[in-house]
C-alpha cells in the first residue's frame, strides 16, 4: 500500500516538473520575442522625453513617466521568465556579498515613504558564488519588501557572518503586510502570487539560486507586522566538500 502511494506521489511530482519545464520553455520563447518590441518602445519614450523636455505640458510628462514605468515593469517580468527557464550552470567565483547587495539596492526604486536602514558588515569573508544570482535574489527580496509596504514603512538590510553555520547571512526585513501562515510555504512555489500584477516567480527563483549555492532561504513573518527574509550562503562549500571527501576516504 505504502509503495503505491509513494509511486503516485513520484508520478505527480514528475508530471508537475514536466509541466513546469514546458511552461518554462514556452515562456522563454515569448519573453525573447517581447523583449525586442519593448526595447523599441523604451527608446522611443526616451527620445520623445528628451525632445519635449522643456515644452511639454505636465500631463504629457506624466504619461511619459507612466510609459517608462510600465516598460520597466514588463522588462522585470521578462527577466523573471527568462531566469525561470534558464538552465545555465551558475558561474561560481570567490566574491564579496556586500557589493551585490548594493548593486541590487541601486536597481530597485525605493519610494520616499520607505525608510532604508542598511547595515552591511565590513570585512566579512567572501563566498564562492554566482554574483549575478546573488544580485537577483536581493532584487527579488527588496522588490517584494517594497510592494509589501504601499503605505510606507521601514526596509532593513543587513549582512553578517554566521560563524556557527559557517555562512554569510543576508537579512531583508520590512514592516509591511506580512504573510499569513498558510501562504508561507506556497510563497516559494513558482507562479504563486497574491498580487494583481505579480507573476509569482521571484521567491521560487531566489530559492532555486540559494539552493544551487548549497544555502537556504526562509522567512519569519507576522500579518500586519512585517516579514524578514533570511538567506544563508555557505562561506566555502567546496572547501567543506573537499574536507568531507577526505574524511570519507579516511573512513573507508
Ligand atoms: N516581503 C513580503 N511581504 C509580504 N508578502 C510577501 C513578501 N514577499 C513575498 N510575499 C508573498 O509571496 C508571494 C510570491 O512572491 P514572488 O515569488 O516574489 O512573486 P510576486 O512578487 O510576483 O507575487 C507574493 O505574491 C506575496 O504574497
Ligand atoms: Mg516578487
Amino acid at each position: 500500500m505504502r509503495d503505491i502511494t509513494g509511486r503516485k506521489e513520484m508520478e505527480k511530482k514528475l508530471a508537475r516538473s514536466e509541466r513546469l519545464a514546458t511552461i518554462g520553455e514556452f515562456s522563454s520563447g515569448m519573453a525573447h520575442e517581447l523583449r525586442q518590441p519593448l526595447g523599441v518602445i523604451n527608446n522611443s519614450v526616451y527620445y520623445i522625453g528628451t525632445k519635449l523636455k522643456d515644452i511639454a505640458q505636465e500631463k504629457v510628462k506624466k504619461h511619459l513617466a507612466i510609459l517608462d514605468k510600465e516598460v520597466k515593469h514588463a522588462n522585470r517580468l521578462i527577466s523573471d521568465l527568462l531566469d525561470f527557464a534558464r538552465v545555465d550552470e551558475p558561474e561560481f567565483k570567490d566574491c564579496h556579498v556586500n557589493p551585490a547587495v548594493e548593486e541590487a539596492l541601486f536597481s530597485v526604486e525605493i519610494p520616499p515613504n520607505i525608510k532604508l536602514k542598511k547595515e552591511l558588515k565590513e570585512g566579512i569573508p567572501m563566498v564562492h558564488a554566482d554574483i549575478y544570482q546573488i544580485q537577483r535574489i536581493c532584487v527579488n527580496l527588496i522588490s517584494n519588501a517594497v510592494s509589501a509596504m504601499p503605505e510606507g514603512g521601514c526596509l532593513e538590510i543587513k549582512t553578517d557572518e554566521d560563524k556557527t553555520e559557517a555562512c554569510i547571512e543576508i537579512r531583508i526585513a520590512d514592516t509591511g503586510e506580512g504573510i499569513p501562515k498558510e501562504n508561507i510555504e506556497k510563497a516559494f512555489e513558482p507562479f504563486f502570487t497574491t498580487k494583481a500584477r505579480g507573476i509569482g516567480l521571484g521567491l521560487s527563483l531566489s530559492k532555486k539560486y540559494v539552493e544551487a549555492h548549497g544555502g537556504r532561504i526562509y522567512v519569519e513573518s507576522e500579518v500586519d507586522k512585517g516579514s524578514t527574509f533570511i538567506v544563508k550562503l555557505p562561506i566555502n562549500p567546496f572547501l567543506l566538500k573537499k574536507k568531507n571527501t577526505a574524511e570519507n576516504k579516511k573512513l573507508t
